[in-house]
């Protein structure tokens, strides 16, 4: 029999989608999860749950939280090592640093260096799942499918497609990226927990024959998911205009080839008009809003006011490299405060959901990530609010729910995640790491 574990620590998640998260999230103050293998078998209060688990290892996490593995909707794995670069906006940080880098995957053993970095720093996060581009190149998707297969980690990612717009070293053409996105749809999607995403890096870099021949593959793969940006930077949008003057706007260039749609993922949406958030809402497509990105490359302010009103799935990302930081309860931290200025109160509980359950839903994943039901898979985050001196202060135990949540994305980084478990295997443990640095 496969041995099970309860963990007793204070449990907080969201066991259904909702749209109102403040009174739906379900805390446990002395709570319990038990894992069997790869899944979560029980939720609930320590008492009852050790009662009817009385056999299981008991691992006593209190004055810890347990947390659903944490939800990335868009980054970049490539853009790890230029996580910072100063001084740009979108499309001279695309030219000056981007593309510089991503050249470098063409190499296999550099790709599989940096895969491991990369899935490292989401797992010292507390993140369990992520929405990523990879590069142009094939070889080096397959690489990071193959890192996360062998941890057993739901990841969805999906070679960059373009072949206009960019250095010649990074172009594709319409035929390759039919056949590669093809291969690795066959090879990995549904495969494992992996999911593939068709990724057109963004209009200016497609040509009409390219979009047209990922259209074809929409078509064929109705469950793969898509993701791409939209509207992130004014400058962008006026070129996208002029490279596709028969479109209605920037999202009409998507939507003409059947790229909006439930499971695609549009990256910034700062810039929409009327008619296109509208539209968003109408394909039930989802946007990840990045706030640390959008501020960090002078984009601007996401208006999360009108999404709601629009009732458009929100998501969040940290769009590494553009974003500044892997943390997701940091990045919740930022777009709180670009809705201060656009005077939209982003609760705690709307953030937490937004980076867990919310995301699953919106990305159809619900059944296997994004909270802690029984049968889902065992991926979860072990938070230690009092890191260090300051949350020692900060965050005694009576704080409420809501309180530790907000000043965790104020105050938090890679020193909150205790521990990160996938699939039922701890994957990262930051006592481990400690020990591992003394040696
Ligand atoms: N638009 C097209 N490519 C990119 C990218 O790599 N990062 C961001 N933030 N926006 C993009
Ligand atoms: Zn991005």
């Amino acid at each position: 029999m496969l041995k099970q574990q309860l963990f007793r620590a204070s449990i907080l998640h969201f066991p259904h989608a909702t749209t109102d998260p403040k009174n739906e999230v379900e805390y446990i103050e002395d709570g319990a999860l038990v894992i069997e293998g790869e899944r979560i078998l029980a939720t609930g209060d320590f008492a009852s749950v050790h009662q009817q688990y009385s056999t299981a290892q008991v691992n006593d996490y209190r004055g810890k939280w347990i947390v659903p593995g944490f939800i990335d909707s868009h980054l970049h794995y490539p853009q790890t090592e230029m996580i910072g670069c100063y001084g740009s906006q979108l499309l001279t940080w695309l030219e000056n640093f981007t593309f510089p880098t991503e050249q470098k995957f063409a190499d296999d053993d550099y790709a599989r260096k940096i895969a491991e970095v990369f899935l490292n720093q989401l797992l010292k996060n507390g993140t369990t799942t992520g929405l990523v581009f990879s590069s142009v190149h094939k070889s080096a998707t397959d690489i990071l499918f193959d890192v996360a297969n062998e941890m057993k980690m739901a990841l969805v990612t999906g070679k960059v497609c373009m072949d206009r717009n960019c250095p010649e070293f990074l172009r594709d053409t319409a035929d390759s990226a039919h056949q590669e996105s093809a291969q690795l749809i066959e090879k990995w999607h549904g495969k494992g927990r992996n999911y593939y995403a068709l990724t057109p890096r963004f209009a200016p870099t497609s040509s009409d024959h390219q979009l047209g021949a990922l259209a074809e593959l929409a078509a064929q793969f109705p469950d793969v998911f898509i993701q791409t940006h939209l509207s992130e930077n004014l400058e962008e949008v006026e070129w996208v205009k002029s490279l596709f003057p028969h479109a209605k706007g920037y999202l009409d260039v998507y939507d003409k080839y059947n790229l909006v749609r439930e499971r695609a993922t549009f990256g910034h949406c700062l810039h929409l008009t009327d008619e296109e958030w509208q539209r968003m809402a109408q394909a039930k497509a989802t946007i990840a809003f990045c706030p640390t990105s959008n501020l960090f490359l002078g984009s601007g302010l996401f208006d999360m006011a009108r999404a709601k009103q629009e009732k458009i799935h929100v998501t969040l990302g940290t769009d590494v490299g553009g974003g500044t930081g892997f943390n997701m309860l940091r990045t919740y931290g930022e777009a709180y405060k670009v809705c201060q200025l656009k005077n939209y109160p982003l609760a705690p509980m709307e953030g937490l959901y937004m980076m867990t359950q919310g995301a699953a839903v919106a990305h159809k994943l619900e059944t296997s990530v994004g909270n802690l039901n029984p049968g889902t898979h065992a991926d979860f985050v072990v938070l230690e609010p009092q890191f260090d001196e300051l949350t020692r202060l900060r965050l005694n135990r009576s704080c409420s729910a809501e309180d530790m949540v907000f000043a965790m994305s104020m105050l938090a980084d890679d020193r909150a995640t205790f521990e990160t478990w996938v699939a039922g295997t701890k994957r990262y443990s930051k006592e481990k790491e400690f020990a591992d640095a003394m040696a």
